[in-house]
């Protein structure tokens, strides 16, 4: 699995940090920035991964700011992309089993980086569940086919 990360400047030391663990444990990555000492807006660089995963050139995306929130609110105004801010292992867990999630938004001023490793951790190894949960992921596939004019 390929793993498109991006941050602001807020989220930039946590972002280092799951960088680290995901190069000690082999995950493929890529980070679409920031870089150290910008200061930036968080939409820009959500836009940068989320256009990773929409070309197919990434899998998922992880998306840090400042809560996880502004990231979220950005990588769901695209088609296909179900961005969930996790807080915990057990929003983590129900992130992928329920909600298929394809993008993990975290808050670098929210969470320590050892519950985030954690977070990160669940939400690359738990699988969706499917059943009744595709029926209302194709509910909402439903609404953006409604009210999105492209891709
Ligand atoms: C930046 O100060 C902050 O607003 C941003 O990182 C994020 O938390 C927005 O949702």
């Amino acid at each position: 699995m390929k793993i498109a990360l991006a941050s602001d400047h807020a989220g930039y030391e946590l972002k280092k940090g799951i960088i680290s663990y995901l190069s000690k444990n082999g995950i493929d990555h890529g980070d679409f920035g920031c870089g150290p000492e910008e200061r930036v807006d968080y939409v820009d660089y959500a836009e940068k991964a989320i256009e990773q995963v929409l070309e197919k050139d990434y899998d998922r995306a992880i998306l840090i700011c400042g809560t996880g929130l502004g990231m979220a609110i950005v990588a769901n105004k695209h088609r296909t992309i179900r961005a969930t801010p996790c807080v915990d292992e057990y929003t983590a867990e129900v992130s992928r089993r329920h909600n298929d999630s394809n993008c993990l938004t975290l808050g670098g001023r929210v969470i320590p980086l050892d519950e985030a490793l954690s977070v990160v951790r669940i939400w690359l190894e738990t699988e969706f569940e499917g059943g009744r949960h595709q029926n209302r992921l194709d509910k909402i596939l439903e609404i953006e086919e409604k009210n999105f004019k492209s891709r």
